[in-house]
C-alpha cells in the first residue's frame, strides 16, 4: 500500500472528471479544485450524472453511489488541496496557465513531500517542475480517454523528479487506481501520442484532400485493422481542440511536419466544432 488516501485534482473536465471518478470509486477522498462557481456546478452535475449511469447499468448499487459521491469535495480555488498527498493537474494544454498553476500549487499543498502530477500529454515536465520550489516532487501522470475505461497510464519523470516520487507514483497508479503503467522520457508526446497523433492528423489530411469520406476513413481502420473506433471518431472523443494543442506542442519541440495540425482541424476548432463535448465534430452527436 502506498499510504496515499487524500488526493486532489485541478480541473474537472473530461480527464480530471474521469480521474475523480476512478479515485472515489477506489475508496480515496478526492478534493476537486474548480476555476469558479460555474465550473464547479458543471463538474458536480457531470459527476452526478456519470455515477447515476453506472447505477442504471447495474455496475454500482445506490448505496455505493452515495458512498462514492460522499468522498468527493468540490471547491473553488486551491485552498481545499492543502492536505492532499497527491494532486493531479488536468487543466487545458496551455503552458503559461500550467506554469502559473504549478507555482500556486507548490504554495497551496502544505506537505512538501506531496506529489504534484500533471496530466499533460505533450508539455515539458521540466518546465512545470521549474515553476515550483520543489521540482523533485513534480511528475507526469498521463491518463487516456475515457479515464475509467482505459487501463494505461504513462508516468513521465523529468530530469529533476526524485526517484522516490517516481516509484511512489507508479505504485499509487497500479495499486491505488488499478491501472497499468509504462514509463517514458520527458519528450513531447511520450510514447502513445508520438505514435497516435501523426496517425490522427494524417486522417484529417486525407479527409481534407478528398481521398475518402469520414465514414470510409473510419471504417477502413475499424474493419480493416480491428481498431475499436476510427481516427476521426477518436478525435471527436478526445476533442479537436486537445488534438490541435497536442500537435502544436509536439511540432514546437520536434519541428517535424507530421505533428503540425492541418488547416481543416484548425478551422474546425475555430468554428467550435470540438467533437462530442460540443455536440459536433467530424460527426454530429
Ligand atoms: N465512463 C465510464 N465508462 C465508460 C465510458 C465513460 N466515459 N465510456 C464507455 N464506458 C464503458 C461502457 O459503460 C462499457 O462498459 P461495459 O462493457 O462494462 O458495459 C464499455 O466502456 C464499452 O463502452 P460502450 O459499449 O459504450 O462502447 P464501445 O464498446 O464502443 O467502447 C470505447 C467505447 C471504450 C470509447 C472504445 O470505442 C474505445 O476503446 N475507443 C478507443 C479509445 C482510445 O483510443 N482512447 C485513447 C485516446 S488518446 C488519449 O486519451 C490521450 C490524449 O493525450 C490525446
Amino acid at each position: 500500500m502506498t499510504g496515499i488516501s487524500r488526493v486532489g485534482v485541478v480541473g474537472a473536465g473530461q480527464m480530471g472528471g474521469g480521474f475523480v471518478q476512478v479515485c472515489a470509486r477506489g475508496g480515496l477522498d478526492v478534493a476537486v479544485a474548480c476555476r469558479d462557481q460555474a465550473s464547479l456546478d458543471r463538474a458536480r452535475e457531470r459527476t452526478g450524472r456519470s455515477l447515476e449511469s453506472l447505477v442504471r447499468k447495474g455496475k454500482m448499487t445506490p448505496a455505493e453511489q452515495a458512498e462514492t459521491a460522499g468522498r468527493i469535495r468540490f471547491g473553488t480555488g486551491l485552498a481545499g488541496l492543502r492536505d492532499c498527498q497527491f494532486v493531479l493537474e488536468a487543466i487545458p494544454e496551455r503552458l503559461p496557465d500550467k506554469l502559473a498553476l504549478f507555482t500556486e500549487l507548490d504554495a497551496a499543498v502544505r506537505d512538501p513531500d506531496a506529489i504534484l502530477a500533471s496530466n499533460t500529454s505533450s508539455l515539458p515536465l521540466a518546465r512545470l517542475g521549474s515553476a515550483t520550489g520543489h521540482p523533485g516532487r513534480v511528475i507526469g501522470v498521463h491518463f487516456f480517454n475515457p479515464v475509467p475505461v482505459m487501463p494505461l497510464v504513462e508516468v513521465i519523470s523529468a530530469l529533476r523528479t526524485s526517484a522516490d516520487v517516481t516509484a511512489l507514483t507508479a505504485a499509487f497508479v497500479t495499486d491505488g487506481l488499478g491501472k497499468q503503467v509504462i514509463h517514458a522520457q520527458d519528450r513531447a508526446g511520450f510514447v502513445v501520442n508520438s505514435l497516435l497523433v501523426p496517425y490522427l492528423l494524417h486522417a484529417v489530411r486525407m479527409l481534407e484532400a478528398g481521398i475518402a469520406s469520414a465514414e470510409d476513413i473510419d471504417n477502413g481502420m475499424r474493419l480493416g485493422c480491428g481498431h475499436p473506433m476510427g481516427p476521426l471518431a477518436l478525435i471527436d472523443l478526445i476533442g479537436l481542440d486537445t488534438i490541435a494543442s497536442v500537435g502544436e506542442a509536439m511540432f514546437a519541440e520536434a519541428k517535424e511536419p507530421m505533428y503540425a495540425p492541418p488547416p481543416l482541424l484548425l478551422r474546425m476548432v475555430e468554428s467550435g466544432l470540438l467533437g462530442q463535448k460540443a455536440g459536433a465534430g467530424f460527426y454530429p452527436y
